[in-house]
Protein backbone atom coordinates (compact mmCIF):
# COMPACT_ATOMS: atom_id res chain seq x y z
CA UNK A 1 0.00 0.00 0.00
CA UNK A 2 1.73 3.30 -1.19
CA UNK A 3 0.44 6.69 0.91
CA UNK A 4 1.06 10.34 0.73
CA UNK A 5 1.56 11.13 3.77
CA UNK A 6 1.92 9.79 7.62
CA UNK A 7 -0.33 10.29 10.66
CA UNK A 8 2.75 11.44 12.83
CA UNK A 9 5.75 13.71 12.01
CA UNK A 10 8.69 11.50 11.74
CA UNK A 11 11.71 13.19 12.90
CA UNK A 12 14.65 10.77 11.94
CA UNK A 13 15.93 9.55 8.32
CA UNK A 14 18.23 7.69 7.10
CA UNK A 15 19.52 7.93 3.52
CA UNK A 16 20.95 5.23 2.12
CA UNK A 17 24.03 5.40 -0.56
CA UNK A 18 25.40 2.76 -2.91
CA UNK A 19 25.04 -0.60 -1.56
CA UNK A 20 22.64 0.46 1.10
CA UNK A 21 19.50 0.59 -0.84
CA UNK A 22 17.64 -0.61 1.51
CA UNK A 23 17.25 -1.82 5.40
CA UNK A 24 15.76 -5.05 5.66
CA UNK A 25 15.80 -6.12 9.40
CA UNK A 26 13.59 -3.17 10.30
CA UNK A 27 9.68 -3.56 10.22
CA UNK A 28 7.75 -1.59 7.36
CA UNK A 29 5.03 0.70 8.65
CA UNK A 30 4.57 2.31 5.24
CA UNK A 31 5.83 3.75 1.71
CA UNK A 32 5.25 7.24 1.38
CA UNK A 33 5.02 8.32 -2.64
CA UNK A 34 5.98 12.45 -1.75
CA UNK A 35 5.45 15.08 -4.20
CA UNK A 36 7.60 18.14 -3.65
CA UNK A 37 7.82 21.99 -5.67
CA UNK A 38 10.97 20.28 -6.40
CA UNK A 39 10.09 17.38 -8.04
CA UNK A 40 9.80 13.73 -6.56
CA UNK A 41 12.45 12.14 -4.31
CA UNK A 42 14.80 9.42 -5.42
CA UNK A 43 12.26 6.90 -4.01
CA UNK A 44 9.46 6.09 -2.66
CA UNK A 45 9.91 6.93 1.84
CA UNK A 46 9.43 3.93 3.53
CA UNK A 47 8.82 4.77 7.25
CA UNK A 48 10.37 1.83 9.06
CA UNK A 49 9.24 1.05 13.08
CA UNK A 50 12.64 0.97 15.07
CA UNK A 51 11.21 0.18 18.95
CA UNK A 52 12.56 2.91 20.98
CA UNK A 53 15.42 1.12 23.90
CA UNK A 54 13.85 2.67 26.53
CA UNK A 55 10.21 2.17 26.45
CA UNK A 56 9.94 -0.86 23.65
CA UNK A 57 7.50 2.08 21.88
CA UNK A 58 7.73 1.75 18.04
CA UNK A 59 9.63 5.01 16.75
CA UNK A 60 8.95 5.87 13.19
CA UNK A 61 12.32 6.10 10.91
CA UNK A 62 12.18 7.36 7.08
CA UNK A 63 14.34 5.66 4.82
CA UNK A 64 15.17 7.34 1.41
CA UNK A 65 17.38 5.60 -1.19
CA UNK A 66 19.73 8.30 -2.48
CA UNK A 67 20.11 6.16 -6.68
CA UNK A 68 16.65 5.05 -6.71
CA UNK A 69 15.72 1.34 -5.59
CA UNK A 70 17.45 -0.20 -8.18
CA UNK A 71 20.39 2.41 -8.40
CA UNK A 72 19.12 4.02 -11.38
CA UNK A 73 20.38 7.41 -10.75
CA UNK A 74 23.66 8.20 -11.22
CA UNK A 75 25.36 10.52 -8.48
CA UNK A 76 24.69 13.95 -10.93
CA UNK A 77 21.24 12.88 -11.41
CA UNK A 78 19.92 12.63 -7.72
CA UNK A 79 17.03 15.09 -7.45
CA UNK A 80 18.77 16.14 -3.64
CA UNK A 81 15.87 19.52 -3.49
CA UNK A 82 13.13 16.78 -4.00
CA UNK A 83 14.91 14.23 -1.62
CA UNK A 84 15.51 17.00 0.89
CA UNK A 85 12.18 18.63 0.76
CA UNK A 86 10.32 15.80 0.84
CA UNK A 87 11.97 14.39 4.06
CA UNK A 88 11.43 17.97 5.89
CA UNK A 89 7.65 17.92 4.62
CA UNK A 90 6.71 15.20 6.67
CA UNK A 91 8.56 16.13 9.98
CA UNK A 92 12.09 15.24 9.48
CA UNK A 93 15.15 17.24 11.44
CA UNK A 94 17.80 14.64 11.74
CA UNK A 95 19.48 13.05 9.22
CA UNK A 96 22.05 10.47 9.10
CA UNK A 97 23.64 9.69 5.01
CA UNK A 98 25.62 6.84 4.35
CA UNK A 99 28.32 6.72 1.56
CA UNK A 100 30.77 4.85 -0.11
CA UNK A 101 34.06 6.36 -0.66
CA UNK A 102 37.53 6.47 -1.58
CA UNK A 103 40.09 6.61 0.71
CA UNK A 104 42.72 9.29 0.36
CA UNK A 105 44.81 8.06 3.04
CA UNK A 106 47.10 4.75 3.84
CA UNK A 107 45.24 4.40 7.40
CA UNK A 108 41.81 4.64 6.25
CA UNK A 109 41.75 1.05 4.50
CA UNK A 110 38.45 0.09 2.68
CA UNK A 111 35.92 -1.67 4.92
CA UNK A 112 36.79 1.30 7.53
CA UNK A 113 34.20 3.92 8.52
CA UNK A 114 35.20 7.54 8.65
CA UNK A 115 32.64 10.39 10.05
CA UNK A 116 34.04 13.46 8.45
CA UNK A 117 33.86 16.81 9.46
CA UNK A 118 34.57 18.40 6.98
CA UNK A 119 34.15 18.99 3.13
CA UNK A 120 35.86 20.19 0.05
CA UNK A 121 33.39 21.15 -2.64
CA UNK A 122 35.04 19.91 -6.18
CA UNK A 123 31.59 19.53 -7.57
CA UNK A 124 30.72 21.65 -11.03
CA UNK A 125 28.16 23.86 -10.37
CA UNK A 126 25.45 21.72 -12.69
CA UNK A 127 23.67 20.13 -9.68
CA UNK A 128 20.65 22.44 -8.52
CA UNK A 129 22.39 23.53 -5.29
CA UNK A 130 19.82 25.52 -3.34
CA UNK A 131 16.14 26.58 -2.14
CA UNK A 132 17.11 30.16 -2.07
CA UNK A 133 16.53 31.41 -6.02
CA UNK A 134 13.87 33.13 -7.86
CA UNK A 135 12.96 35.91 -5.44
CA UNK A 136 14.21 34.69 -2.28
CA UNK A 137 17.73 35.47 -1.13
CA UNK A 138 18.97 33.69 1.29
CA UNK A 139 22.70 32.76 2.89
CA UNK A 140 23.15 29.80 5.73
CA UNK A 141 26.63 29.44 7.53
CA UNK A 142 28.51 26.47 6.44
CA UNK A 143 31.94 27.12 8.02
CA UNK A 144 31.14 23.67 9.71
CA UNK A 145 29.07 21.45 7.04
CA UNK A 146 27.60 18.39 9.31
CA UNK A 147 26.32 18.28 12.67
CA UNK A 148 28.84 18.03 15.35
CA UNK A 149 25.49 17.03 18.22
CA UNK A 150 24.99 13.81 15.43
CA UNK A 151 28.73 13.18 15.42
CA UNK A 152 29.34 12.85 18.65
CA UNK A 153 26.56 10.20 18.68
CA UNK A 154 27.80 8.62 15.28
CA UNK A 155 31.04 8.40 16.84
CA UNK A 156 30.59 6.54 20.26
CA UNK A 157 27.83 3.85 18.51
CA UNK A 158 30.97 3.14 16.10
CA UNK A 159 33.45 2.86 18.71
CA UNK A 160 30.95 0.04 20.50
CA UNK A 161 31.12 -2.00 17.61
CA UNK A 162 34.97 -2.00 17.51
CA UNK A 163 34.86 -5.89 19.17
CA UNK A 164 32.85 -6.66 16.13
CA UNK A 165 34.96 -5.63 13.40
CA UNK A 166 33.95 -2.30 13.08
CA UNK A 167 37.05 0.40 12.25
CA UNK A 168 36.18 3.87 13.02
CA UNK A 169 37.89 7.57 12.17
CA UNK A 170 36.67 9.96 14.02
CA UNK A 171 37.20 12.73 11.78
CA UNK A 172 38.38 13.81 8.16
CA UNK A 173 37.95 15.91 5.28
CA UNK A 174 35.32 14.48 2.52
CA UNK A 175 35.82 15.30 -0.76
CA UNK A 176 32.88 15.66 -3.29
CA UNK A 177 33.96 15.93 -6.36
CA UNK A 178 31.17 15.48 -9.62
CA UNK A 179 31.85 12.25 -11.37
CA UNK A 180 31.05 10.19 -12.60
CA UNK A 181 34.28 9.08 -13.61
CA UNK A 182 36.53 9.03 -10.99
CA UNK A 183 39.80 11.53 -10.41
CA UNK A 184 42.76 11.34 -12.03
CA UNK A 185 45.89 10.39 -10.30
CA UNK A 186 47.38 13.71 -10.47
CA UNK A 187 43.73 15.26 -9.03
CA UNK A 188 43.71 12.60 -6.44
CA UNK A 189 47.29 13.83 -5.41
CA UNK A 190 46.10 17.18 -5.20
CA UNK A 191 43.26 16.42 -3.27
CA UNK A 192 45.94 14.54 -0.63
CA UNK A 193 47.78 17.49 -0.53
CA UNK A 194 44.88 19.54 0.22
CA UNK A 195 44.67 16.96 3.43
CA UNK A 196 41.52 15.32 1.84
CA UNK A 197 41.08 12.03 4.03
CA UNK A 198 38.35 10.49 1.39
CA UNK A 199 36.31 11.15 -1.60
CA UNK A 200 32.98 10.77 -3.05
CA UNK A 201 29.85 11.95 -5.26
CA UNK A 202 26.86 12.49 -2.67
CA UNK A 203 27.16 14.50 0.19
CA UNK A 204 26.93 17.78 -1.95
CA UNK A 205 24.62 19.29 -2.46
CA UNK A 206 22.85 17.12 -0.35
CA UNK A 207 24.55 18.54 3.19
CA UNK A 208 23.77 22.14 1.80
CA UNK A 209 20.54 22.18 1.10
CA UNK A 210 19.69 20.13 4.31
CA UNK A 211 21.13 23.36 6.38
CA UNK A 212 19.07 25.28 4.73
CA UNK A 213 16.05 23.19 5.65
CA UNK A 214 17.14 23.74 8.55
CA UNK A 215 17.76 19.99 9.54
CA UNK A 216 20.61 18.23 11.33
CA UNK A 217 22.88 16.31 8.72
CA UNK A 218 25.89 13.46 9.33
CA UNK A 219 27.19 11.64 6.72
CA UNK A 220 28.68 8.39 7.57
CA UNK A 221 31.55 7.37 5.42
CA UNK A 222 32.56 3.45 4.52
CA UNK A 223 35.71 3.24 2.46
CA UNK A 224 35.44 0.48 -0.61
CA UNK A 225 38.86 1.48 -2.37
CA UNK A 226 41.72 3.39 -2.13
CA UNK A 227 41.18 6.11 -4.80
CA UNK A 228 43.74 5.97 -7.72
CA UNK A 229 46.89 7.55 -5.77
CA UNK A 230 47.50 4.48 -4.01
CA UNK A 231 48.18 2.06 -6.71
CA UNK A 232 48.38 1.55 -10.29
CA UNK A 233 45.15 -0.27 -10.37
CA UNK A 234 42.37 2.08 -11.37
CA UNK A 235 39.19 2.32 -9.06
CA UNK A 236 35.86 -0.05 -10.55
CA UNK A 237 32.96 -0.06 -9.49
CA UNK A 238 33.04 -3.75 -9.08
CA UNK A 239 35.73 -3.06 -6.17
CA UNK A 240 33.46 -0.45 -4.59
CA UNK A 241 30.32 -3.15 -4.82
CA UNK A 242 32.65 -5.53 -3.84
CA UNK A 243 33.63 -3.89 -0.45
CA UNK A 244 30.41 -2.67 0.61
CA UNK A 245 28.12 -5.90 -0.29
CA UNK A 246 31.20 -7.52 1.89
CA UNK A 247 30.79 -4.68 4.77
CA UNK A 248 26.65 -4.07 4.19
CA UNK A 249 26.44 -6.32 7.58
CA UNK A 250 28.47 -3.78 9.86
CA UNK A 251 27.15 -0.96 8.08
CA UNK A 252 23.46 -2.56 9.16
CA UNK A 253 24.82 -3.23 13.05
CA UNK A 254 26.44 0.20 12.59
CA UNK A 255 23.61 2.06 11.58
CA UNK A 256 20.59 -0.15 13.93
CA UNK A 257 23.37 1.65 17.15
CA UNK A 258 22.59 4.62 15.74
CA UNK A 259 18.83 4.56 15.55
CA UNK A 260 18.67 2.79 19.00
CA UNK A 261 21.01 5.99 20.32
CA UNK A 262 18.70 8.53 18.40
CA UNK A 263 15.39 6.83 18.99
CA UNK A 264 16.16 6.96 23.08
CA UNK A 265 16.43 10.96 22.44
CA UNK A 266 13.77 11.35 19.64
CA UNK A 267 12.26 14.56 21.25
CA UNK A 268 15.58 15.74 22.68
CA UNK A 269 16.71 19.40 21.08
CA UNK A 270 19.28 17.44 19.09
CA UNK A 271 17.15 15.10 17.41
CA UNK A 272 14.51 18.05 16.68
CA UNK A 273 17.28 20.20 15.63
CA UNK A 274 16.30 22.96 17.75
CA UNK A 275 20.00 24.19 17.72
CA UNK A 276 19.40 25.06 14.07
CA UNK A 277 15.98 26.90 13.82
CA UNK A 278 16.42 30.74 12.85
CA UNK A 279 19.81 29.73 11.21
CA UNK A 280 17.99 31.43 7.80
CA UNK A 281 18.95 34.75 7.10
CA UNK A 282 16.56 36.58 4.52
CA UNK A 283 18.97 39.44 2.57
CA UNK A 284 15.73 39.97 0.91
CA UNK A 285 13.06 39.31 -1.63
CA UNK A 286 9.89 37.25 -0.68
CA UNK A 287 10.11 36.59 3.14
N1 LIG B 1 32.93 6.45 -4.26
C1 LIG B 1 33.51 5.30 -3.88
N2 LIG B 1 34.82 5.29 -4.23
C2 LIG B 1 35.07 6.49 -4.82
C3 LIG B 1 36.22 7.11 -5.39
N3 LIG B 1 37.40 6.48 -5.40
N4 LIG B 1 36.09 8.36 -5.91
C4 LIG B 1 34.90 8.99 -5.88
N5 LIG B 1 33.79 8.46 -5.37
C5 LIG B 1 33.86 7.23 -4.84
Amino acid sequence: DVATSYPDPVHIAVIGGTGLQSLPNFTLAATLNVSTPWGIPSSPISILHHPSPTTGKPIPIAFLSRHGLNHELAPHEVPSQANIAALRSIGVRTIIAFSAVGSLREEVRPRDFVVPDQIIDRTKGIRPFTFFEGGMVGHVGFGDPFDEGLAKVVRKCGHSLEGEGVTLHDKGTLVVMEGPQFSTRAESNLYRSWGGSVINMSALPEAKLAREAEIGYQMICMATDYDCWHTTEDVNVEMVMGHMKANSENARRFIGAVLDALSAQEHSDLVSAKHLEGQMKFAGGIT
